[in-house]
């Protein structure tokens, strides 16, 4: 990785240079296994939120933050494996949303791996998705590593197929963030019987890395910051050394360890969530080790969206969130505490006031 001409903070510099430009948010995964000789990298781009409007247009910041992300993946030196879509790929469902996003997808230079979001599937239940990608959960070993797509946006049958009287009132329902019409996401019982046995033929020395879109956490019900069965994934992944979640969703920096499992977000190319403590009503479980980015500069439309760089370290993840015009973050596992850290910010001492636009 590092014998490159190249090294990432070079990188990084240019990437930054670019992002000055235009802004993109992009997330590059750098997997390093010394011991092993194994390191590669690997890019992650989530919630597109591609949206149409009419024939033709789509709402233009929606599709300037995926086009960016894709163009900076395609100019990674070294080049990743491969990239990760993390969900959310369309806005609505629509078949001209699910298109149009993976005609700019398809631009990537890499093999993609995409993960289903909420906003993909409610619409036709995952059925044009499935003509363009696959199946909606699978695994993969890569370079010792043993990768797990999760379909995690699933819900009651009840929910999904009876309660609303169109497809389309079922998408709106539960595209909204705080609708109290939604219902939980899981992974269901089906593709935790699949998981179980496809984790069976895995050592348990071997890094584990799943993606999900919703986190196989409980964060905060109220916005579907959730898993229902998150409980009872963690535990078929519990007798592993070394698992990592990595999941979208959430449009902001958050991370978390609960027991032998390192919890990460990525941001979005769309647009940032705020945290639900920043509403008064909202009890927020914002796992207690997590240091909220910044607020967002409402005057600058990619501020709190950006790209990613995250290390394997011992199988475990350092991830580099790059924020455009915002100070940087590094979330690592430390073998000390045994949990993630931000390399720079954990310490309340240390951290940066937030920014004051009026
Ligand atoms: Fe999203
Ligand atoms: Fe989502």
């Amino acid at each position: 990785m590092y014998n490159s001409r190249i090294s990432r903070r070079d990188f990084l510099k240019s990437a930054g240079a670019l992002a000055a430009a235009s802004c993109l948010p992009v997330s590059m995964v750098e997997l390093a296994f010394a011991e092993r000789h194994k390191n590669f990298t690997f890019a992650y781009i989530s919630d597109s939120h591609i949206q149409h409007i009419t024939g033709t247009k789509f709402v233009r910041n929606w599709d300037r933050g995926l086009i960016r992300a894709v163009a900076e993946t395609n100019l990674l030196v070294p080049k990743p494996d491969f990239v990760v879509f993390g969900g959310d790929l369309a806005q609505l469902g629509k078949k001209e949303e699910l298109d149009h996003g993976a005609e700019m997808l398809a631009k990537l230079s890499y093999k993609v791996y995409c993960v289903m979001g909420e906003h993909d599937y409610y619409l036709d239940l995952g059925e044009h998705w499935s003509r363009l990608y696959g199946p909606h959960y699978y695994s993969w070993d890569h370079k010792g590593v043993h990768f797990v797509t999760l379909d995690s946006i699933l819900t009651y049958d009840k929910w999904t197929y009876e309660r609303w009287p169109t497809a389309e009132q079922r998408m709106l329902e539960m595209a909204g963030l705080d609708n109290p019409n939604g219902s939980p996401f899981m992974v269901g019982k089906k593709q935790r019987d699949w998981l179980r046995k496809d984790l069976d033929r895995v050592k348990k020395d071997t890094p584990i890395v799943v993606f999900s879109h919703s986190p196989i956490q409980k964060i905060y019900k109220g916005w579907n910051f959730w898993t229902e069965d998150a409980e009872e994934v963690q535990a078929l992944l519990k007798r592993f050394n070394d698992v990592t979640v990595i999941y979208g969703h959430v449009h902001q920096v958050q991370y978390n360890q609960i027991g032998n499992i390192s919890f990460h977000a990525v941001m979005a190319t769309a647009w940032p969530w705020p945290y639900p403590q920043s509403y008064a009503q909202a009890k927020s479980h914002l796992p207690k080790l997590t240091v909220p980015m910044n607020r967002a500069d409402p005057f600058f439309e990619r501020d709190a969206t950006g790209w990613q760089f995250i290390d394997m370290e011992s199988g475990r993840v350092k991830m580099v969130y790059n924020l455009y015009d915002n100070t940087n973050r590094t979330v690592a596992f430390n073998p000390k505490t045994g949990h993630s850290e931000d390399t720079m910010f954990q310490s309340p001492a240390q951290r940066i006031s937030p920014q004051t636009h009026y």
